[in-house]
């Protein structure tokens, strides 16, 4: 462990966890204000749209041949020499086993030969704390978690404390999102097409919205993803206007539910919380990138007195300069890792959650 400390820091991070090749450089100066200094992604998406989704071996293989030249560009980017770095942050868990050995071993031998600390970086922390880069926001605050494998509602009390208020038992949104796509016969990923498609269509579909109303924040998406398949056969063959609004009415179910279980996750932070605890919904992960979701949280967040703090589309989905931040955030605080720490596939925010009945394998 490294001391805490009220230096400025620059710190690498790397993120290889599914399928974007990034790396990162981010300073944070002495009040505890962050700036990206350089930002690199390589995506692969083309290596991956003929399958319809993220292909692991794929993925692992891309990020070894991507890699260092991702790092190399941050660095030249930044104008940066390798040994400006007080650390080297990787995404360490959850996601692909494979990408994720990529980025740890790649941050350890790089801060292995600089004689600097190494920082291990939980993903989802990465984003949920990417509102303190964007925003300058501080603790406590509300998280609405949205990507392709986790949809949580949390809060967030300070760097390494989590309370998990809410979880999917069965999709994550982003998943639902680019299952639906495919169901359309659009492109993955899913999510940036739908809404593409939704804003030439109506909402004039009818769909259900599983677990709205009920006392505990929890999501089931697989429900809406039955009816949306049964809406599709009964339409078929779908003229790009159905496609629309199909779309529009998925989009439509998603910002309803959302809003819904978003509204709960509130109330109970306000019932938690000191009374004068800052009020704020952080909106973080992938689907947060999509622009009727945010509107309707700016709706449920102003009408129960929250701000809503949503970081720009780019830093929403996966990045590296989150996991810089991320890196940072915990260097500052002295919290470093050794070079024996552990990429892992799974990773919880927060172990002690109860597990939600029916729960899959996403914690
Ligand atoms: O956070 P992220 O980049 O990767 C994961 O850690 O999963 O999230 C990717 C997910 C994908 O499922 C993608 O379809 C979804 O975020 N997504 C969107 C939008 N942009 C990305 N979903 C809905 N609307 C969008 N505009
Ligand atoms: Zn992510």
């Amino acid at each position: 462990m490294a001391r805490e400390t009220n230096a400025p820091l620059i710190v690498l991070g790397i993120e290889t966890s599914c399928d974007e090749t990034a790396a990162a450089l981010v300073r944070r100066d002495a009040s505890g204000r962050g700036e990206i200094l350089s930002n690199v992604i390589r995506t692969q998406l083309d290596l991956h749209a003929a399958y319809g989704g993220v292909v692991p071996e794929i993925a692992a293989r891309a990020h070894i041949d991507l890699l260092d030249a991702a790092i190399r560009q941050a660095f030249a980017d930044a104008n940066l020499d390798f040994d400006a770095v007080d650390g080297v942050a990787a995404a360490a868990g959850p996601g692909l086993i494979g990408g994720l050995i990529v980025g740890v071993t790649t941050a350890k031998s790089i801060a292995l030969g600089l004689g600097k600390p190494f920082v291990a970086v939980n993903h989802l922390e990465a984003h949920a704390l990417s509102a303190g880069l964007t925003d300058g926001l501080g603790f406590p605050f509300l998280l609405l978690l949205v990507s392709g494998g986790h949809t949580q509602l949390l809060i967030v009390k300070g760097v390494g404390s989590f309370e998990r208020l809410g979880t999917t038992l069965d999709d994550a949104l982003g998943e639902a999102f680019d299952k639906a796509a495919k169901m359309l016969g659009l492109g993955y990923p899913g999510g940036p097409e739908v809404e593409t498609h939704a804003k030439h269509g109506s909402a004039n579909i009818k769909l259900p919205r599983p677990m709205k109303g009920r006392p505990e924040p929890h999501f089931s998406l697989a429900g809406l993803k039955t009816a949306l398949r049964h809406a599709v056969k009964a339409l078929e063959p779908l003229s790009d206007q159905d496609v629309a609004d199909l779309c529009a009415s998925f989009q439509e179910a998603v910002a309803d539910v959302v809003s819904d279980r978003t509204t709960r996750a509130m109330e109970i932070y306000t019932e938690r919380l000191e009374p004068g605890a800052q009020r704020a919904l952080v909106v973080a992960g992938g689907v947060a990138a999509n622009q009727r979701l945010r509107a309707a949280l700016e709706q449920v967040a102003g009408e129960n007195g929250f701000s809503l703090v949503a970081p720009p589309p780019e830093l929403c989905t996966d990045n590296a300069a989150m996991i810089a931040w991320a890196g940072a955030e915990r260097l500052a605080r002295g919290l470093t890792d050794d070079l024996g720490a552990p990429a892992r596939a799974r990773w919880p925010l927060d172990p002690d959650a109860p597990p939600a009945l029916g729960a899959g394998v996403k914690a």
